[in-house]
C-alpha cells in the first residue's frame, strides 16, 4: 500500500486545508506553568511535531475553567494572561506549515482539587467521591466557559479547537448512562448529549467562519453505551456542527465489546458522512497501518505515542511506505533528544513504564 493518500491535503468545511492526513493526538505533557501559561518546553515539544510533518498539530487538553483543572502542569485557556504563550505556540505551528488546534477540556469529577483549588463537580452527585452535581445555571456557565476558551484560542491565532468529549472527563460524565439529571441535561440519550451539542453551537457562535471546530469522543467504557455513541457520531457526521470528529479508540482494530466481530474502526467508518471529516486514533504506528486506516474509510489518522518517541514521525511515515515507526521501549535520553522536556519525560515514564527503559 502506498502513502499517496496520506499525503493528500484534507479540505474541511471551515478554515485552512490540512496539508496531509496526519494529525498529532492531543497529549498531556504537564509542562505548563502553575497559572496555565505555556512554558518554553511545551512550545518546543509541540512545534517540533509540526516541523516534523503533521498536517494538524493539537495541544494537550487545556482547561477552560480552573475547577476542571485535572493535573499539575496543565495548559489553561481560561485567562487572557495565557494569550502571549498561546500566540507564540500558534505562530510556531503555522510557521512550520501545519494547521493548529487546542483541545479544550474540563475534568469534572476526575479533576484534581489540589491542582485546581476547587471542589469537584460533575453531572450528578457522587457523595462517596466528594463530587457535587452542577446546578442548571452552572451547566450553562460551563457551556460559556468552553465558548470563552475557544474565542481566546482563536484570538491567540490558532486555527481551531477540539472539544474533549472522551476518556471519562466532564463531558463523558454527562454522556454516561449514570447521568440521571431531570433538568434536560440528563436522563435519555438526547438529554445526556445536550451539553456537548450546546457547547459546539456556542463555540461556533463565538468564533469566525474560518475557525475549525472538532470533537473527540470515546466509543466504550466510562459507563457509555456504544450504540448511543455510534448514534451520536452518526449525528455529528451529518449535521454540519463540526468540521471533524475524532474517535478515540485506543486500538482502531479492536472489536466492540458490545458486538464481538465488529471492528471499532469499521463501525465508525461505515457511518454516512456529510462534510464532516472522520479521524480515528489508536495504535496507528506505521505507514502501513496509517494507510490502511484511510483505505478502510477514515479521512485522517491521529497519532500519539509514536510521535513522542520520534519528532519526525509524520515526515517519515509520509515519505516511506515501509516506515515501521519507532521501536519501544525508548530511553529517557532518547526522549530528551526528541524535544521532550524533563516534566514530560517523567510523566511518560511514570504513566507508560513499559514504553520507557
Ligand atoms: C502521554 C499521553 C498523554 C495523553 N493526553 C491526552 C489528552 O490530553 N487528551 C486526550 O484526548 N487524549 C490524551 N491521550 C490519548 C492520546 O491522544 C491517544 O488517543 C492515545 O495515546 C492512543 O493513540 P496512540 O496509540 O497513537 O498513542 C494521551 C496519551 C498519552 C500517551
Amino acid at each position: 500500500m502506498g502513502v499517496t493518500e496520506l499525503r493528500t491535503p484534507l479540505e474541511l468545511a471551515h478554515g485552512p486545508a490540512w496539508p496531509n492526513r496526519l494529525s498529532l493526538a492531543p497529549m498531556t505533557n504537564k509542562q505548563s506553568n502553575p497559572d496555565g501559561t505555556l512554558s518554553d518546553d511545551e512550545i518546543t515539544w509541540l512545534v517540533a511535531r509540526a516541523e516534523g510533518g503533521f498536517g494538524m498539530t493539537m495541544t494537550a487538553a487545556a482547561y477552560v475553567d480552573v475547577a476542571g483543572k485535572a493535573w499539575e502542569g496543565q495548559l489553561g485557556v481560561d485567562d487572557d494572561a495565557q494569550l502571549p504563550g498561546l500566540a507564540r505556540m500558534a505562530d510556531g505551528i503555522r510557521a512550520a506549515g501545519s494547521v493548529s488546534s487546542v483541545q479544550i477540556h474540563h475534568g469534572g469529577a476526575v479533576a484534581d482539587p489540589v491542582a485546581s483549588g476547587r471542589p469537584l463537580v460533575s453531572a450528578v452527585d457522587i457523595p462517596e467521591q466528594g463530587v457535587r452535581g452542577l446546578t442548571t445555571d452552572e451547566v450553562k456557565r460551563v457551556v460559556e466557559a468552553f465558548a470563552d476558551g475557544a474565542a481566546r484560542v482563536e484570538r491567540a491565532g490558532f486555527d481551531g479547537v477540539e472539544l474533549h468529549g472522551a476518556h471519562g472527563y466532564l463531558l463523558t460524565q454527562f454522556l454516561a448512562l449514570t447521568n440521571d439529571r431531570s433538568d434536560g441535561y440528563g436522563g435519555d440519550a438526547e438529554g445526556r448529549a445536550r451539553i456537548v451539542l450546546e457547547i459546539l453551537d456556542a463555540v461556533r457562535s463565538r468564533t469566525s467562519s474560518q475557525f475549525q471546530v472538532g470533537v473527540r469522543l470515546s466509543a466504550e467504557r466510562f459507563n457509555l453505551s456504544t450504540p448511543e455513541m455510534v448514534a451520536l457520531a452518526g449525528r455529528l457526521l451529518t449535521d454540519d456542527r463540526v468540521d471533524y470528529l475524532d474517535m478515540s479508540l485506543w486500538d482502531v482494530r479492536k472489536h466492540r465489546e458490545d458486538a464481538p466481530g465488529q471492528e471499532l474502526l469499521a463501525t465508525f467508518a461505515s457511518l454516512p458522512r456529510g462534510r464532516t471529516r472522520l479521524g480515528v486514533t489508536g495504535k496507528l504506528g506505521s505507514s502501513a497501518e496509517l494507510s490502511a486506516a484511510l483505505a478502510d474509510g477514515a479521512d485522517f489518522a491521529v497519532v500519539g505515542r509514536p510521535a513522542i518517541a520520534d519528532a519526525q514521525f509524520a515526515a517519515k511515515a509520509l515519505a516511506d511506505p515501509g516506515y515501521a515507526g519507532p521501536e519501544f521501549p525508548v530511553t529517557k535520553d532518547h526522549l530528551r533528544a526528541q524535544c521532550v522536556g524533563e516534566a514530560f519525560v517523567e510523566y511518560f515514564a511514570t504513566g507508560w513504564p513499559h514504553l520507557v527503559a
